[in-house]
């Protein structure tokens, strides 16, 4: 039985109306889809899989969507699949074909101009498919496997409005401070939640804050001891998490966290049972901690209960 998954612009819409926000997470592979829904159905959330153009690369487009139709078959709970970073038209085409509950296209290296035309463009293959999209303006910082900017260009407001007026997007992402990756912040965390009031007073859909990863100090803890060398990592901490929500985020998007806890998982069973050899001894306890650690997001985001 295919299952078709939840519509993503719903999902939003109803956090918006409630005052919760939704999580995006990252997924590259078995383990991480099933930490993730398992921490979904614990508490009873929503959730948004999503799958990059680097995890499409890594695993194959058919193999990501096949495990989390699995996933969707075998819950209560809504889960949209969603195409993360969009650049190559290719992909989204096909993301778009096979049943995606939505893609992203991310035009914030691109002019204005261009971003509105390609957004436009693919707003109209589609919808015409049932399919929404969300697109960027402005620039998040950071460098992850296929996505990367060198500095962050905060989203005008006013630009914003223009941009979804025209473009016809379902929801926006923008930047407000955040990066991608583990260093986002040297020193203290810094939002621009006044520019966020702004932008969500002028623009009228659901608001995306890529970059979210609060990178827990327990995980980085275990991480750590383990062997990892991560001196300076830096998320966004939780009250700024919960402030953003009240002025206006609806989805945020985790790929960071779930990294860092499979990492942590991992290495605490190489280093502590060097005699281990089988990958479902080694993975298992990864696979917990993602759930652990995605509970934990869901609990700050407010989706808990929300399915
Ligand atoms: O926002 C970027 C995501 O973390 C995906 O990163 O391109 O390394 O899969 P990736
Ligand atoms: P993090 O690197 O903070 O997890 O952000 C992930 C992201 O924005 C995916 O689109
Ligand atoms: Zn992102």
């Amino acid at each position: 039985m295919v299952r078709r998954f939840t519509n993503t612009k719903l999902l939003l819409k109803k956090a918006h109306k409630g005052k919760y926000a939704v999580g995006h997470f990252n997924v590259n592979n078995m383990e991480i889809v099933q930490g993730v829904v398992k921490a979904a159905e614990e508490l009873n959330s929503p959730i948004i899989l999503a799958t990059s153009e680097g995890a499409i690369k890594y695993a194959g487009m058919n193999y990501l969507f096949s495990l989390a139709q699995e996933a969707a078959k075998n819950t209560k709970v809504p889960i949209a699949f969603h195409l993360d970073h969009g650049r190559d038209l290719k992909i989204i085409k096909q993301a778009i074909n096979m049943g995606y509950s939505s893609v992203m296209f991310d035009g914030s290296n691109l002019s204005f101009e261009e971003n509105i035309k390609i957004t436009k463009k693919v707003v109209q293959w589609a919808h015409k498919k049932g399919v929404t999209v969300e697109a960027e303006l402005g620039t998040i910082g950071g460098k992850e496997d296929t996505v990367e900017a060198k500095k962050i260009i905060y989203t005008n407001p006013e630009m914003a409005k223009e941009f979804v007026r025209r473009t016809g997007c379902d929801f926006l992402a923008i930047a407000i401070g955040t990066s991608h990756g583990a260093f986002k912040f040297k020193g203290k965390a810094d939002l621009k939640q006044d520019l966020l009031k702004k932008i969500n007073k002028t623009v009228n859909v659901p608001l995306v804050l890529h970059g979210a990863s609060g990178v827990p100090a327990k995980v980085v803890k275990q991480a750590e001891k383990y062997g990892a060398k991560l001196s300076g990592v830096y998320g966004v901490p939780n009250q700024q998490i919960k402030q953003a929500i009240r002025n206006g985020i609806t989805k945020f998007n985790t790929d960071t966290d779930l990294r860092l806890a499979f990492d942590a998982g991992v290495r605490k069973i190489i280093k502590t049972k060097p005699k281990e050899f089988d990958p479902r001894h080694i993975l298992g306890p990864a696979r917990e901690l993602i759930t652990e650690v995605a509970k934990e997001r869901i609990l700050v985001f407010g989706s808990k209960n929300k399915a």
